[in-house]
């Protein structure tokens, strides 16, 4: 087993509040890795400082067994590991295609357009829409567009925060499907997701955070058994 990713003992927060006590989490290659856990736990926090946001007090994080501890986003952009925000972060009066260009701003090589082709031809409800202003997409398609965007940048890695937020179940099915999808071909996945029973049925392993501590992991099938997690978030 590879850990493309892997977090050891991270303390963090913002001034003097420190949000996360400790925390120690492993992304596997090739697979899903889910973070669930109460509002205000620190969910966000963990992604933002995994991805050099939020520079952490303590601890260490390692990409691809090199360490990469309070490396700056962009390093971490251009080593492979991207991040799909919370918050809705498309252009809104710029095309999908225009967005798709913006996605590879870090690239200084000649095939973005060949790669805006090759992007497209993963995300079909996006294909259709090319020439549309992404404000004028739907939530779904935004969240879309927004996976797509850091495709550009060819990640081994993606965080992605809670992808299925404020969307309706059919879309929000159509988003895990995209996003089982791109796991397929390659790409391994942090998701902080409140969809509980949904995440766990995609993921392969989980960590549920309470209070900026690991209360509770295990493979997500295991989870899904596990009594207290059922009795509070599977009811
Ligand atoms: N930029 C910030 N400055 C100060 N405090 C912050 C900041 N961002 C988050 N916090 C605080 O850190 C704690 C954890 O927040 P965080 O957003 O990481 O939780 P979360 O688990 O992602 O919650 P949610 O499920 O609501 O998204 C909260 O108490 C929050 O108020
Ligand atoms: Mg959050």
């Amino acid at each position: 087993m590879t850990n493309l990713l892997e977090a050891r003992e991270i303390f963090a927060g913002y001034g003097e509040m420190e949000i996360l006590h400790g925390i120690s989490i492993k992304a596997e290659m090739g697979k899903i890795t889910c973070l669930i856990g109460p509002n205000g736990s620190g969910k966000s926090t963990l992604l933002a400082t995994l991805f050099g946001l939020v520079k952490p007090r303590g601890g260490k994080i390692f990409f691809e067994n090199q360490e990469i501890t309070r490396q700056d986003p962009r390093h971490l952009l251009c080593r492979g590991m991207a991040f799909v925000l919370q918050r809705r972060s498309v252009f809104p009066q710029m095309t999908i295609v225009e967005n798709l260009q913006l996605g590879a701003y870090l690239r200084r090589d000649a095939k973005i357009r060949q790669d805006i082709e090759r992007v497209l031809s993963l995300f079909p409800a996006l294909d259709k829409k090319r020439q549309l202003h992404a404000g004028a997409l739907s939530g779904g398609e935004q969240r879309m567009l927004e996976l797509a965007r850091v495709m550009m940048l060819n990640p081994r890695l993606i965080l992605l925060d809670e992808p299925s937020a404020g969307l309706a179940p059919k879309i929000v099915d159509s988003i895990f499907e995209q996003i089982y999808d791109l796991n397929q071909h390659g790409v391994t996945f942090v998701i902080v997701e409140q969809n509980v029973r949904k995440i766990l049925n995609v993921a392969s392993y989980g960590y549920l955070l309470a209070q900026g501590k690991i209360e509770l992991e295990g493979e997500c099938t295991e989870l899904q058994r596990d009594s207290q997690l059922v009795k509070a978030y599977l009811k």
